[in-house]
């Protein structure tokens, strides 16, 4: 018998642990200029009180990934074609819009990119904060406003007692992603899905950010699913990774795993492509040749064939399985289907040595993760 794939391990109903579970998801646009393919059989599940991060270039499908999971795919164009996504044992894409909207308020949130956009330029942040509280607890307004403050406080808004009645453009950028991660916990959901939500702050700003989103993490036992093209990021927060390619997910491993034994090819030219912690900006780095296919005319079969360095005549025809190749480990890319999981690990190595070697050699140890850390924290 051959090894389940990702998709066929999903299948129990429900699983000790699992807080969401996406199973087989397909969401397409409809545009004028054609169908947009945007999510292809997307799997993968979110465990409680861990972070599940989701990464790829941009356009590969990440923010429709995490808008088909709350419900709020822009209808038309956009429609989920197929797929289920079960949170704590009941099937989403079965509720009613209105019983989304409560699961929305009560048990998920989502942080954006851009915090300017999602927060209303004439309500002063503290009443925004307070809207939010108010939506979920019976609360008078005086202990609304000491919550907001309170919650405030918590992600590291200085002054809040005095800052709660200003405006958001009174607010720098890192703020008001502060005042979006505070509006998004005062509901207390159990997951957070916080899309890019350091990519529009400068590197100081960002390491401070992602140093709330830990403390949220570590304090609240929360799930959270963290969506950026930054594997910096990746290695500083989250247990499991995802990496999605044009609609797919190509490999998914615990973060250990992927750092240390990439294997999808993709997934190796991202690991090349992060800038070493002593690159100079704009300098040095590994670009990956090529671009992310246009979704309405995706290429055929493997949609990475086009970039990839180990094309086969297969990879140009057929979209292969995930398949299983450890334990908290699949792939999905026909090298892994031609020949048996022991060999595999020899064929990594000789792509590998095809990419920048000293730098995967470099990214493949210890040391590499904590001159990344330290990276980071320099940042800050
Ligand atoms: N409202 C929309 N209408 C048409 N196409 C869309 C819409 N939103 C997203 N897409 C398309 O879906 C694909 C995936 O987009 P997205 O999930 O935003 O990528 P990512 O978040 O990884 O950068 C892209 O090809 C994008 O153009
Ligand atoms: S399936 Fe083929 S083209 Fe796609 S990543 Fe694997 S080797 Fe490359
Ligand atoms: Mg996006």
């Amino acid at each position: 018998m051959s090894e389940p794939t990702f998709e066929e391990e999903l299948r129990p109903p429900y699983e000790e642990g699992v807080l969401l579970d996406v199973r087989g998801i397909r969401t397409y646009f409809f545009t004028e200029e054609g169908i947009v393919r945007a999510l292809e059989n997307v799997s993968y599940k979110v465990y409680e009180a861990k972070t599940l991060g989701i990464v790829g270039e941009s356009g590969c499908g990440k923010s429709v990934s995490a808008l088909s999971v709350m419900g709020i795919v822009p209808d038309p164009p956009g429609k989920i074609i197929e797929g289920e996504v079960w949170y704590r044992g009941e099937d989403l894409r079965k509720k009613s819009d209105a019983e989304m909207r409560t699961i929305r308020g009560n048990k998920m949130a989502m942080i954006f990119q851009d915090p300017m956009t999602s927060l209303n330029p004439v309500l002063t942040v503290g009443d925004q904060i307070m809207e939010a509280i108010r939506l979920h607890q019976e609360v008078d307004l005086q202990t609304a406003r000491e919550n907001a403050i309170k919650i405030m406080d918590l992600v590291g808004i200085p002054s809040a007692v005095d800052r709660v009645d200003d405006y958001p453009f009174m607010f720098s950028g890192g703020m008001r992603q502060r005042v979006m991660i505070a509006m998004s916990l005062s509901c207390n959901p159990e997951l957070l899905i916080a899309d890019e939500p350091t990519t529009a702050l400068d590197v100081t700003i960002q390491a401070q950010i992602l140093n709330i989103l830990k403390a949220i993490r570590n304090e609240f036992n929360m799930s959270i699913m963290l969506i950026t093209h930054d594997l910096g990021v990746i290695a500083e927060l989250t247990d499991y990774v995802t990496v999605m390619y044009a609609g797919y997910i190509v490999e998914y491993a615990s973060t250990i795993e992927l750092f240390k034994n990439p294997m999808h090819p993709y997934s190796i030219a991202l690991l090349g492509a992060i800038p070493k912690p002593d690159t100079r900006k704009d300098d040095d780095l590994t670009i990956i040749p090529g671009a992310i296919p246009n979704l309405i005319t995706p290429p055929p079969g493997c949609r990475f064939h086009p970039r990839c360095s180990h094309t086969m005549d297969i990879c140009k025809k057929e979209i292969t399985k995930l398949r299983q190749v450890a334990p908290q480990h699949t792939v999905r890319c026909h090298l892994f289907n031609k020949y048996p999981v022991a060999e595999v690990e020899e064929y990594t190595e000789k792509m590998r040595e095809r990419y920048q070697r000293e730098q995967l050699e470099e990214i493949q140890t210890k040391k590499f993760k904590r001159r990344l850390k330290k990276f980071i924290k320099g940042r800050e």
